[in-house]
């Protein structure tokens, strides 16, 4: 299921022409520090959602129980911070209802994630808001947001959101409780190789690069409490922890122009290494980059026909053995 939902192009220019940065909006970007840190490495920045009515626990647990039961995942106890991140909620889940969850919250040690609230009519103008103030923060640094998806997170303390990485940039806006958030560099090879990246992106599966505790002294940390958010990166790996207290964030994950030409170019070089052939890492030649994005278009019909085509075969073998 593909989650979150794409912009239209005269929706995109209109949301870049919005509000400029510095006005009296739910986000308090600076602009010098967009220019110089945006999607080069991690920042701070100051918000306005502490208050807003929408975002208590109480207002979030009815929001819980308005969606359909796909939207809310459920994790309880304290889990391992290098645990495999999407197979998380099925795993510690231990067979919890959401009302139990729900109704004994902080004993169960619990941590909801709840997919993109936008589609709640109540929520829409707040998250409606928010996608018009950071497409004009960002509109001379990364002009035209085509994708975004939202996440409340409302957790317990103690609770982790193990290692992993999106594929897409974030930012991370802390509203009640604290936590901390541990970043890694996404342009540090150690971290992140140019072939994991290009398999990363390349739509094949859902594979993400695992943690490994070398990883640990190069991770960026940052403590979260309400009023600050932080940005992510494209692609940049995190790890979360829920320090004191109950817990509520709201991760605005988002798509450009550029990410999208990065994450095609990407998935063509995960094609040239399936040939054998050893291409040059991606980020290096932008107009080489480019020109792979528009290849990866032309060859992605014939991929996913050879990879239909891989499935059924797959599952015929599965059938006579
Ligand atoms: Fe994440």
């Amino acid at each position: 299921m593909l989650f979150g939902e794409f912009v239209p192009r005269e929706r995109a220019a209109a949301l870049a022409r919005g509000r400029g940065p510095g006005a009296e909006g739910l986000l308090q970007f600076d602009p010098e520090e967009v220019g110089n840190a945006y999607n080069r490495r991690p920042f701070i920045l100051r918000h306005r959602l502490t208050e807003h009515p929408l975002l208590t626990p109480q207002a979030l647990f009815s929001l819980c129980r308005r969606l359909p039961s796909d939207y809310v995942k459920i994790r309880r106890g304290v889990i391992p911070g290098n645990a495999h991140f999407d197979s998380s909620y099925d795993r510690y889940r231990d067979g919890l209802s959401l009302e139990e969850t729900l109704e004994h919250f902080e004993e169960l040690k619990a941590y909801i994630c709840i997919y993109n609230p936008e589609r709640d009519p109540i929520y829409r103008p707040l998250i409606d808001s928010l996608l018009g103030e950071i497409a004009a923060a960002i509109a001379d640094t990364d002009p035209v947001v085509t994708w975004f998806s939202t996440y409340i997170f409302v957790s317990t303390s103690g609770a982790v959101t193990p290692y992993h990485m999106d594929r897409e940039m974030n930012f991370l806006l802390q509203v009640r409780g604290d936590k901390e958030v541990l970043l890694w560099d996404p342009a540090d090879d150690e971290i992140l190789s140019p072939a994991e990246k290009d398999h990363l992106l390349s739509g094949f599966g859902a594979w993400r690069p695992i943690y490994k505790p070398s990883f640990e002294a190069k991770a960026m940390h940052f403590d979260l409490r309400p009023g600050l958010g932080v940005h992510h990166p494209f692609i940049a790996p995190h790890r979360v922890h829920t320090l004191d207290g109950l817990s509520v964030s709201l991760a605005f994950t988002f798509r450009t122009l550029k990410s999208d030409v990065a994450t095609k170019a990407h998935s063509f070089n995960e094609v040239l290494r399936r040939l054998r052939m050893s291409p040059q890492p991606i980020g290096e030649n932008e107009a080489l980059d480019h020109a792979k994005a528009v290849a990866s278009n032309a060859v992605r019909v014939p991929i996913r026909l050879w990879q239909a085509r891989r499935r059924v075969m797959y599952s015929r073998t599965q059938a006579s053995a």
